[in-house]
């Protein structure tokens, strides 16, 4: 099985590059097959709202995303991690996310509507941190993570989602969110539900 962590913080080492890693290495003692984009390293510019996939399922622009996008269709699970930035994801992500519309109109293009409506290739995860204690804090970004994966053919599956946690490796400090993190990895793979 095919599993793709998407590393979605600009901080190198940072808390969800932490759980991410941790996630990964669950998946990979279950038995799968670990890949890893860091957005961070990938230039990729945001979606111009064109149309041009609308027609083709393509997308017009020649940069590093074309790399990714069959990294996202084989891939059968996926876990994407970022922390918070103005309650939603940063700027690096939400480009690589916002491309992701060239998928979308390609399953509109080749699905009938009752074959839209199911999700077959796979599911995804997310794995979010923010450094206060807000109640709605995740709630835009667990919105964005349904309807990337739902372009991606995939159904989103939840995750892991921490308050409170600011500077540079403090999840080490969460010794239970590091092992939910192994876990989650570990069962999305065995199937078992987290
Ligand atoms: C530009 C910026 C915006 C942020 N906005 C928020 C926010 O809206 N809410 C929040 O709880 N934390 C916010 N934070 C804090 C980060 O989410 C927090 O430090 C997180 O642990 C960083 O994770 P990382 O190490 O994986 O990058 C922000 C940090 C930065 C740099």
């Amino acid at each position: 099985m095919k599993v793709l962590g998407i590393y979605g913080s600009p901080r190198p080492g940072g808390n969800s590059d932490l759980l991410l890693d941790r996630a990964l290495e669950g998946a990979n003692a279950a038995g799968a097959e670990v890949e890893r984009i860091y957005v961070r390293d990938l230039k990729i510019s945001g979606c111009l709202e064109c149309g041009g996939c609308d027609e083709t399922g393509a997308c017009v622009i020649a940069d590093e995303m074309e790399a990714v996008y069959p990294r996202l269709r084989e891939a059968e699970i996926i876990f994407m991690a970022a922390p918070m930035f103005f309650y939603g994801v940063p700027a690096q992500l939400k480009a690589l996310v916002d491309r992701s519309q060239a998928l979308w109109s390609g399953r509109r293009l080749e699905k009938t509507l009752e074959q839209r409506q199911r999700y077959d290739h796979g599911r995804g995860y997310f794995i979010g941190v923010g450094a206060t204690r807000g109640k709605t804090l995740f709630d835009g970004s667990k919105m964005m993570a349904k309807y990337f994966y739902e372009a991606l053919d995939k159904s989103y599956a939840g995750g892991l989602f921490y308050t409170a946690v600011e500077k540079k490796g403090h999840i080490r400090d969460h010794a239970q969110a590091l092992q939910e993190a192994y876990d989650l990895g570990r069962k999305a793979v065995l199937g078992v539900r987290p």
